[in-house]
């Protein structure tokens, strides 16, 4: 739509925002009319109280943020009922900042989407409570979302990207290899046996008390990891890859956590500092470990890549890995990630870092993509439970490990 501006005299096209407050100025109501649809996507599954307004065309209208990262590293971790009553105190807030910043009326809203699994549950419940009281306020459908599925879908919003695609999800409380065949149609071609990379690196940034670093205070562990790795020697430890026999697309991190640890000891020892303390070595162990969980990621994806156009699950060429997640906004793991999909053909796209970290908008939008397919939009409320676990897809990870692909070597000079 065009306006004519009268000040400057010229035709300009204007923010999808201003689009809506010139309607409104004539008391026009755009989603329920002609224009676009809106959601208010809301999510709480972990530390983050999010919540964001976005439109059919990928338009974020408004978006607000309350982030707990600073109050849990404190207490050296998430601690459930904390982040609970954090939730409980922000989300009105953060809510109610989302829609004012739209410039929407709430009346104008297509739909309000939550995440509803996985995740903690006194987070989880936070949000649907919340979400379910508002839905029957204002009378709209409730879209319930998985954390993951829209953590996958992102890209969509940011990139033109077409199904089917693969996806590495790496977070905090999720590690896996997925196909994305359609909003929400996935095939799990791996995950994490134990903890996933997120939870390692915020481990071994508290065993290294990276807390107490001046350039890392604020940061979450896998960002101070991330920051204090650019300063180090990835070169002056040695530590082999997980699962190195295993030809499936599973990950482990346990054992990259211990062996990190027992590192860590035997540099405070031979540095002759106490537990708590910060080693001079803190940022050559931190590159080592980024670097080892960066090939251990690398390789797995390679396997998945590989899979996939045996099957031809995914085309031969220019294939679409998306990696997303919080640690995905680690630009290292993406350079990892670039020597991969440049050896095999494919495109690597990932969310700016903002967009890989929780936050309300992949909700908004991941409830627009099902309002466009028309699935999982709910006009009944009864019923609905959050789901503290929940897999994701369809899970074809037994026959990824039957068919043992042997992956090639590749270089990782990163
Ligand atoms: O996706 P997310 O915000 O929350 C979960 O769903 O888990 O991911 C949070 C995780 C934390 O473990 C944090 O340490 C890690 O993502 N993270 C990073 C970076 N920024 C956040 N890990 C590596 N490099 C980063 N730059
Ligand atoms: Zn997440």
């Amino acid at each position: 739509m065009l306006i004519l501006t009268k000040t400057a005299g010229v035709f300009f096209k204007p923010s999808k925002r201003k689009v809506y407050e010139f309607l409104r100025s004539f008391n026009f109501h755009p989603g329920t009319l002609f224009l676009h649809k809106i959601v208010l996507g809301i999510e709480t599954s972990c530390d983050d109280t999010a919540a964001a307004v976005v439109d059919e065309t990928g338009n974020v209208l408004g978006e607000a943020i309350h982030s707990q990262t600073e109050v849990h590293l404190k207490t050296g971790g998430i601690v459930p009922p904390v982040a609970q009553q954090l939730h409980r105190e922000n989300i009105q807030r953060i809510v109610q900042e989302a829609l004012s910043a739209s410039r929407i009326s709430s009346s104008d809203l297509s739909a309000i989407a939550t995440t509803i699994k996985p995740g903690l549950a006194l987070s989880l419940g936070v949000g649907l409570s919340f979400s379910l009281q508002l839905v029957g306020q204002l009378k709209k459908p409730f879209i319930p979302i998985h954390h993951m599925e829209a953590h996958a879908l992102t890209i969509r919003l940011t990139n033109k990207v077409e199904f089917p695609f693969l996806v590495l999800l790496i977070s905090g409380g999720h590690c896996l290899l997925a196909l994305v065949q359609g909003v929400s149609d996935f095939l799990l071609l791996g995950k994490s046996l134990d903890i996933a990379p997120g939870d390692m690196l915020d481990k071994v940034a508290r065993r290294l008390s990276l807390i107490k670093h001046p350039e890392c205070s604020t940061m979450s562990g896998g960002k101070a990891i991330e920051h204090l790795a650019k300063q180090g020697n990835r070169f002056h430890f040695d530590i082999k890859p997980p699962l190195h026999r295993a030809k499936n697309c599973d990950f482990s991190f346990t054992g990259l956590q211990h062996v990190t640890d027992k590192i860590i000891m035997k540099k405070e020892k031979e540095e002759g500092i106490e537990k708590g303390q910060i080693l001079s070595s803190a940022a050559d162990i931190a590159a080592t470990v980024q670097h080892t969980m960066a090939c251990h990621l690398v390789k797995r994806t390679h396997r998945a890549i590989l899979f996939c156009k045996q099957r031809d699950l995914l085309p031969q060429n220019n294939a679409v890995l998306v990696a997303s997640g919080g640690v995905a906004s680690n630009f290292y793991i993406r350079k990892a990630l670039e020597i991969l999909t440049n050896a095999t053909q494919c495109t690597l796209l990932c969310p700016p870092p903002r967009l890989c970290t929780d936050n309300g908008i992949m909700i908004a939008w991941n409830g627009i993509e099902r309002l466009r397919a028309g699935s999982g939009i709910l006009h009944d409320i009864e019923g609905i439970r959050y789901e503290p676990k929940c897999p994701l897809g369809v899970d074809i990870s037994k026959e990824v490990g039957e068919a043992s692909i042997k992956v090639p070597q590749l270089k990782m000079e990163i």
